[in-house]
């Protein structure tokens, strides 16, 4: 939601900035623009549309400094508009900033501040954001020594804002400064060669410089063009800690993919082979995680699990659930973090909370896990972004290690879910009653989960000719059972965002509850049709469906026999292991997905009202 960029140093500030914003664009993509403090002045230009509208509308007003911000914006208060736009200037021209994240108590700040006679141009929070400050500064006395009138001005009005944010702000008294500050919107600052980077996530900093500090909410950021520092709402100094970035700028590029939706679907195998590397116990029978901050004895006195995740994670979380019940014979919850951060559920008290999230930002995720803090309970992080915020709250937490993951449908972070979720399944079963020897077999079978994720992948092409004959369908039904119920879930989720077209996912003998109602010709349904014991009660189903003239998709096992007729298309899986099915299974629909939405001429990376992080409730 909204991605910022601000850049000091002796570079060309506005090429530096713009190439951020290409970055960030999956982030927000409904307008953009960037402001450069030049000789004691604020240039703006910003636009409705993408970044590179923005780049043409900067060309040609030929803006250039060595200070600046810049914004892509997904929209919240006020429609996608010009003045919506950000930057915003304060109505004195003193200040320019930029937001990602919502000012709750806006309207009354705002009324307050028009008493005052501050004028505004837009509808945003943002603009109020950015007159409150101008508003402190006017009254903050000049200082000789200390924190400078632009930092306590910023710092005064954060006191006062009740909402999230992730800002950049510029000042006209202070050329070649920026003052950045965040709260439950992500913001890193990076450390490069005289030259200081602030942008709300690494991919748009990594291309000038590795070494990085993930500022914490509450933290404020001053940087001028020979320094930095850190200080908290409350005046308090902080010592920075720099990290590194293990990855580099190419693991941020399409290469020669289409889409980054493609190059993540193909990138499946090496994913998973990163985030299983290290994982696995010596005697090769169960799995090993360095970040639980958990005892084994600790673990051993967990009586429940309870996952909470959104979209494509609450699929994963879905999954895993089955397999913990399934192979660990421990009870699970799943919720939805957006309905348990609000429904006060009664928890078992040995509970063992979970939290799953590709971006770790958020919010509705982020929130359940500070609920469930608070009621005491112990909160575990599966989560992709090093240092996002779900990761720093969490008490402890396994890594996905997948790389950036670009494309605003999840696939490479799905898929190293689902690994995680059954690595979680192996570990709590063999503290149980797996045997050593069928501990054995699990892990061989998540080994080869990488190999058997390429062997599906070799479909690609008949998937590109099956998605040809379904693009023009308006409505579309994925049924699955068991652990490929969530899959089906999956399927139409990610049909849905990049291709527009309406699809439900079902538990495929629900189906006859409700949904067969809408089986004609004009509805496909895509089956998932594994081997396995209730495979004929599948058949059943798709026979139910092609009784009623309702197109069929298999999704089936190498090797199983479909009664002559029954399915339209198949696209067949490897057969596997039980804990790696799910993994398997999602690649055709993966790849389905991605098709028809390419030949429905879609936006694929950049879904319509859609974002990447969703870090607004
Ligand atoms: O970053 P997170 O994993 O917390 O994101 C959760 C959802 O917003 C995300 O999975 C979303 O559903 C994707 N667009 C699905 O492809």
């Amino acid at each position: 939601m909204c991605g910022i960029v601000g850049y000091v140093g002796k570079q060309n500030a506005v090429a530096i900035i713009l190439e951020g914003l290409k970055r960030l664009e999956y982030r927000g993509y409904d307008s953009a623009g960037v402001c450069v403090e030049k000789g004691r002045k604020l240039d703006v230009v910003k636009k409705t549309g993408r970044v590179d509208r923005l780049a043409k509308e900067v060309a040609k007003s030929r803006l250039s400094g060595t200070t600046g911000i810049g914004h892509t914006r997904w929209a919240t208060h006020g429609g996608v508009t010009d003045a919506n736009a950000h930057p915003h200037v304060s109505s004195d021209g003193r200040f320019a900033l930029i937001h990602n994240g919502v000012i709750e108590n806006y309207a009354q700040m705002k009324k307050f501040l028009l008493g005052k006679g501050y004028t505004f141009k837009s509808e945003t929070d943002t603009e109020v954001l950015c007159n409150l400050i101008a508003y402190h500064y006017a009254k903050e006395p000049k200082r000789a020594k200390g924190p400078s009138r632009f930092v306590e001005s910023v710092r005064k009005t954060l006191r006062h804002v009740e909402g999230t944010y992730g800002i950049a702000v510029l000042c006209v008294d202070f050329p070649g400064e920026i003052v950045g500050a965040r709260k439950a919107s992500p913001l890193i600052l990076g450390v490069g060669d005289q030259e200081y980077i602030l942008a709300s996530d690494a991919s748009a900093l990594v291309s000038r410089t590795q070494n990085v500090v993930y500022l914490k909410d509450g933290e404020i950021a001053h940087l001028t063009p020979k320094a930095f520092s850190i200080s908290t709402l409350d005046q308090d100094d902080v010592s920075p800690v720099v990290d590194t970035i293990t990855w580099s700028v190419s693991d941020a590029e399409k290469g020669a993919h289409a889409h980054f939706m493609e190059k993540e679907i193909f990138e499946q195998p090496t994913a998973l082979e990163n985030a299983m590397r290290g994982r696995f116990s010596a005697d090769g029978s169960t799995a090993q995680f360095g970040g639980l901050n958990i005892t084994p004895g600790e673990f051993r006195e967990i009586e429940r699990f309870m996952f909470c995740a959104c979209g494509t994670a609450w699929h994963a979380c879905l999954v895993t659930e089955h397999l913990i019940e399934r192979f660990a014979r421990i009870p699970v919850e799943v919720d939805y973090a957006s309905e348990f951060r609000y429904r006060n559920s009664p928890l078992h008290p040995r509970t063992l909370f979970f939290v799953m999230s590709q971006s770790g930002e958020t919010i509705d995720t982020l929130a359940a896990l500070r609920e469930a803090k608070r009621k005491g309970y112990r909160v575990m992080a599966v989560n992709n972004v090093v240092g996002s915020s779900i990761a720093r709250e969490a008490d402890g937490g396994i890594y996905q290690h997948v790389g950036p993951e670009v494309g605003v449908a999840s696939t490479k972070a799905f898929t190293s879910q689902l690994l995680i979720g059954a690595m979680i399944a192996l570990y709590l079963a063999r503290m149980r009653d797996m045997s050593f020897s069928d501990g054995v077999e699990y892990v061989e079978a998540l080994k080869g989960a990488p190999d058997l994720v390429r062997h599906a992948l070799k479909q690609a092409p008949r998937i590109r000719e099956i998605a040809r004959k379904y693009a023009g369908y308006h409505d579309m039904l994925f049924l699955g059972r068991l652990s490929l119920f969530p899959l089906a879930l999956e399927g139409a989720l990610k049909l849905k965002e990049i291709s527009y077209i309406h699809a439900e996912g079902y538990p495929a003998a629900e189906m006859k509850h409700g949904p067969i109602a809408l089986i004609s010709e004009k509805c496909p349904a895509v089956f998932f049709a594994p081997k396995s014991e209730i495979f004929s009660k599948i058949v059943s189903s798709m026979q139910e469906i092609k009784a009623r003239k309702g197109p069929i998709i298999a999704i089936a096992t190498e090797g199983v026999e479909l009664p002559k007729g029954v399915a339209d298309d198949v696209i067949p899986i490897p057969d596997c292991h039980e804990a790696v099915l799910p993994i398997v299974a999602a690649i055709p629909v993966q790849l389905l997905s991605y098709y028809i939405a390419v030949e429905r001429g879609c936006d694929v990376d950049k879904p319509r009202n859609l974002a990447k992080s969703v870090t607004v409730e």
